[in-house]
């Protein structure tokens, strides 16, 4: 059976507070892009086969026993042989392995949020999909209604370490705007200054970064660039996606 497992986009973060175990209790606005990896499930099977993209970075992918596939089959009691087509590129905080994970789950048959949450904080927006404001650590999703948007997206050549984010935040780098994890992002991966600056020359838009990033995005169709497929900063060079959102439920391109 082929499944979707369309990318996330974090539209809007606020930091709310801190939990005692030092997780971030959040509000943000999600949504589900055409962007998509795909997996073609063989239940009794065994093996996971990956097929990538270039520059979605696969050499981030964990082994099979630990990467989110293998743990949602785990979580779910369930045995599976794999193919993965990544189109996400990992490590841009599109949530691809999230994705993945709710793909397998939704496969399964096995959509409750505790069991989604159990393997990660966005596994539940992605079970769910579609347009949503997401709270907690990620566990309590309250669908809002859908939305046609286009977004152009920019992929740095590196990903940002999440937990560094937060913690650059916990030290007092803070800042107002839609997404309040800019400034600790910023200060972790200063890099990400030059790609939010090449694409804001592009479009002419200020460029929101997705959560912790290293994704930049501007909302709405975009002429200036025309139809580009890469930013260049110097010798590097970030990959630029049009985007737009689905609903829930979507089955794929
Ligand atoms: O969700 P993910 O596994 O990417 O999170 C990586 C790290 O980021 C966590 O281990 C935690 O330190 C931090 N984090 C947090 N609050 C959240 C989500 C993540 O502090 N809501």
């Amino acid at each position: 059976m082929t499944v979707a497992a369309p990318a996330k986009l974090t539209v809007s973060l606020r930091v709310r507070g801190v939990r005692a175990d030092g997780y971030h209790e959040l509000e943000a606005e999600m949504v589900t892009l055409s962007l998509a990896d795909e997996l073609v499930l063989i239940g009794g099977g065994s093996g996971l086969e990956v097929v990538a993209e270039p520059g979605t970075r696969p050499e981030g992918l964990p082994p099979p026993a630990e990467n989110l596939i293998g743990r949602a089959l785990s979580a779910c009691a369930r045995h599976a042989s794999v193919r993965l087509t990544k189109r996400i590129p990992l490590g841009g905080g599109l949530g691809g392995g999230s994705a993945d994970a709710a793909a397998v789950l939704r496969w399964a048959g096995r959509t409750d949020p505790a069991l989604a949450a159990s393997l990660g904080s966005d596994v539940p927006f992605c079970v769910v999909g579609g347009r949503a404001r997401v709270e907690g650590v990620g566990e309590r999703v309250s669908p809002l209604p859908f939305a046609t948007r286009d977004y152009l997206l920019a992929l740095p050549p590196f990903g940002v370490d999440t937990a560094r984010v937060f913690a650059a935040w916990d030290a007092g780098q803070r800042g107002e705007g839609p997404n309040e994890l800019t400034v600790a992002a910023l200060a972790v991966e200063p890099r990400l200054a030059r790609w939010r600056d090449a694409l804001g020359d592009l479009t002419g838009r200020e460029p929101t970064l997705a959560g912790s990033g290293s994704t930049w995005f501007v909302e709405g169709t975009v002429t200036g660039g025309g139809t580009a497929a890469s930013l260049h900063s110097g010798d590097a060079t970030a990959r630029l996606v049009r985007v737009r959102t689905v609903p829930a439920g979507w089955g794929g391109a």
